[in-house]
């Protein structure tokens, strides 16, 4: 079990600057170093740190954006999909904001955390019939993938003498996508459900993969355009579009991202393994400033509000910047027959699954020592870092990270900001392994909670 004491805490803050050739913009567990022997000690390693109080501050910022341009008539859905935590949706229901969700478990926490049922918004490509049944009692909104999910709710509907409230999903023309209707379908569809007995069309909605405004921004107008054709040629009036998530959030600052693609090279990665396409871990845009740029693009915020349309925007990542970090325990580390030094830590990459992706997060880990050694700048190292499971592929990092002395057993790497789709993506028992704890931290930085696990 670990020990990290406060007395190493000096000795390690001053190590790690000689550590990350790539640091995160901010090291989230520094004020909470002094509470892990005991979080070690009570949930055990890995774990992953919860700070819901982080995402009260994000929906707060994107609320002002949005507030500022369309006054009461939007609404901040958070998509539980990048984090099941119960803490986190717990903050998104304190701060009165909705749920994207795409599961009847999703949709049962939501509800559990003191989310309203109206306020929730039902995502996925066909849903079962208990997840819509629930949405039907709840009064939930249902966002309809496609003109023959659009019957079937009708049916199941009528079945139980409820009124469906549907937005239909656009594709934005996107030709090689599995999810949501082309403009014509879009149209027909938003024909069908004008006239069907127990559905209340309420409008449309997109997500689009990326994180470009502009983009996002277009695709809102020709939204607003193909509103505007219904209402003029066929009297149908929506209330509500939602233009989904893909709002980026910065893990490092410019001048880290920059170096990073300057200097990384394939020699990096063990056996050259270096992704084709990183994900941009800064961006010139926050999401308040993404969110800006949508609502300026093409005049959409005065159309939105000229209609009298309510704007539904879902972030997830985004919402969950610096919500988050992940820890994990040295078990030992190798010399591979390549040469290369190894790391292995206790548990799974399935807990920190960027790799799994074919991509690498490139923001280096924290090295807290357990020893108090005195480091000698010459034991400088690079290793990479892995799992502790018989799987090749069990690989937390194929980047050799720069440490400043080899990482020992009993030792904690820590990686930041994992709380967007890093931890629980891919999470499984393999081996019988347990499921990583979520610890809840609060901004007292006293005291800590370990949250229900969850498979
Ligand atoms: C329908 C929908 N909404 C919102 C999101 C959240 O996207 P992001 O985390 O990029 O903001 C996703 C992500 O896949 C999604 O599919």
């Amino acid at each position: 079990m670990n020990n990290i004491s406060m007395d190493t805490r000096a000795a390690v803050e001053a190590n790690n600057d000689f550590d990350t050739r790539f640091p995160a913009k901010e090291d989230l567990s520094l004020p909470y170093r002094q509470l892990f022997p005991l979080i070690t000690k009570a949930a055990n390693t890995p774990f992953h740190a919860m700070l819901p109080h982080r995402v009260k501050q994000n929906i707060v910022g994107v609320k002002h954006v949005l507030s500022r341009y369309l006054g009461e008539r939007f609404q901040v859905l958070y998509a539980m999909k990048t984090n099941r935590s119960a803490a986190l949706v717990k903050a998104a229901a304190e701060e009165g904001i909705g749920i994207d969700v795409s599961s009847l478990e999703e949709f049962q926490l939501a509800l559990t955390q003191g989310v309203r049922g109206q306020d929730c918004s039902l995502s996925g490509p066909f849903k079962s019939v208990e997840f819509l049944t629930l949405a039907l009692r709840q009064e939930a909104r249902i966002v309809v993938d496609s003109d023959e999910e659009l019957l079937q709710i009708q049916s199941l509907a009528v079945s139980i003498g409820k009124t469906a409230r549907v937005l239909l999903r656009w594709n934005a023309d996107q030709p090689y996508t599995r999810f949501g209707m082309n403009t014509d379908k879009l149209k027909a569809a938003s024909l069908v459900a004008d006239s069907l007995s127990n559905i209340e069309l309420e409008g449309a909605g997109f997500h689009l993969s990326g994180y470009c405004p502009l983009e996002r921004g277009k695709a809102l107008s020709q939204l607003l355009d193909i509103a505007d054709a219904l209402r003029y040629g066929a009297d149908i009036r929506w209330k509500a579009i939602n233009i989904g998530g893909g709002y980026p959030l910065r893990y490092v600052e410019e001048a880290t991202w920059r170096r990073f693609q300057n200097a990384i090279d394939k020699q990096d990665f063990v056996a050259g393994r270096m992704p084709k396409s990183f994900y941009p871990y800064w961006h010139p845009d926050t999401l308040e400033t993404a969110v800006e740029k949508v609502l300026l693009e093409s005049g959409n915020a005065e159309r939105l509000r000229a209609n009298n349309i309510e704007l539904s925007v879902e972030p997830g990542r985004a919402l969950t910047d610096g919500a988050g970090f992940t820890v994990f325990e040295v078990l030992g580390t190798k010399t591979t027959n390549a040469g290369d030094h190894c790391v292995v830590v206790k548990g799974l990459s399935f807990s920190f699954s960027e790799t799994w992706f074919n991509s690498e997060f490139i923001v280096d880990p924290v090295h807290l020592p357990v020893s108090q050694e005195v480091i000698k700048p010459t034991n400088a190292v690079r290793a990479y870092i892995a799992g502790q499971s018989c799987l090749e592929e069990d690989v937390l990092t194929y980047r050799k990270v720069p440490f400043s002395q080899m990482p020992k057993a009993g030792d904690l790497l820590v990686f930041n900001n994992t709380a967007g789709y890093l931890m629980d993506l891919l999470e499984t028992r393999f081996h019988g392994l347990p499921i990583p704890n979520k610890v809840v931290l609060d901004n007292k930085e006293d005291s800590f909670s370990i949250e229900e696990v969850r498979g």
